[in-house]
């Protein structure tokens, strides 16, 4: 494993995903979760992933963490084709009950994939500790993850993730399951790590105003089997507070563009349809204005 002074030169390519394909075998041909995905991240680069329910979200960053294997296609990490879990790779993925083990403790948790990558003894606690102090959990070692609030086991799980000193980190909607100013404050957390540590990030999620806050472009996916609608750029400040960037008039015209992609892809719109007919009786440009479903974002838009 790599350490973070070889870290890839900021700017180069660090991820090349290459006309991947992905079909789940099964009765009448299986399931094709995605049709064509071609893209690029960059190192140091935070890009995010939104696309409907079912689209194939899951299934590309299990592709990517080599935890899946296309059916056709490559992905390229740092150079090398991935065949199975890369080094210089963590994931946090959204069920954080799930993801940590019940009986260790919250130190024990952050260290173990420390102790599978060889690392001694005094350099495992220094980096449990930097880690912990980094999400706010400095107070809370010894604690039990069932001990511990829902966000606060999320950011376990995220000190986990960072610890390991990966240069990609990948994270499938790891805030879907808590609150919203939880949820709020985490994202925060990823932005300030995302500065500090300098890791490329590829975040999917539900929410596109999450997915404009966080990142500096969104992939917009199609309905299964997807392929990429539209590589947006977020061209938003880099600093960016919860209050300020979500009331920039740039915030809003992403939003509204992202959401109107997201509604053509959920009525099943694909690039290279020349007439695209919506859905009899779908509404899909007018945004919600209430509820906390995926789109909770756009209240009050
Ligand atoms: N192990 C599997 N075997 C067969 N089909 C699967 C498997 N996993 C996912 N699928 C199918 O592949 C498609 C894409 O699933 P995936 O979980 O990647 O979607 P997603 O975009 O992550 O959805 P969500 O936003 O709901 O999490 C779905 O039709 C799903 O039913
Ligand atoms: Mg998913």
């Amino acid at each position: 494993m790599s350490t973070p002074t070889d870290r890839p030169a900021p700017g180069s390519t660090l991820l090349d995903v290459r006309a991947l394909h992905k079909v789940y075998p099964g009765a009448d041909g299986g399931t094709e979760a995605i049709r064509d995905l071609t893209f690029e991240v960059r190192a140091g680069e935070m890009v995010c992933i939104v696309g409907p329910s079912g689209a194939g979200k899951t299934t590309l960053l299990r592709c990517i963490s080599g935890l899946l294997a296309p059916s056709s296609g490559q992905v390229v990490l740092e150079g090398t084709a991935i065949s199975g879990p890369p080094k210089g790779m963590a994931v946090v993925f959204q069920e954080y009950a799930r993801s940590l083990f019940p009986w260790l403790t919250v130190a024990q948790n952050v260290e173990l994939p420390l102790k599978e990558k060889g690392l001694g003894k005094a350099e495992r606690k220094r980096l449990v500790a930097t880690a912990l102090d980094a999400v706010g959990l400095a107070d809370v070692p010894a604690s039990y993850p069932w001990q511990l609030s829902g966000g606060m086991q999320q950011r376990v799980a995220i000190a986990r993730a960072v610890a390991y000193e990966p240069h990609i980190l990948l994270m499938d909607e790891p805030f879907a399951a808590v609150d919203a100013q939880t949820r709020a404050d985490l994202e925060d957390l990823v932005r300030a790590l995302w500065h500090r540590l300098g890791v490329t990030v590829l975040f999917v999620t539900h929410d596109i105003d999450e997915s404009i806050y966080l990142g500096q472009r969104v992939l917009v996916l199609s309905g299964r089997p997807t392929v990429i609608l539209e590589d947006v750029t977020v061209n938003l400040p880099d600093e960016r507070d919860q209050l300020t960037t979500r009331n920039d008039p740039e915030f809003a015209r992403l939003r509204a563009h992202i959401y109107d992609l997201v509604q053509k892809a959920k009525r099943g719109y694909r690039p290279g349809d020349d007439v695209f007919v919506p859905a009899a009786g779908a509404r899909g440009d007018l945004p919600p204005t209430v509820g906390d479903g995926p789109y909770a974002g756009l209240a009050g838009a």
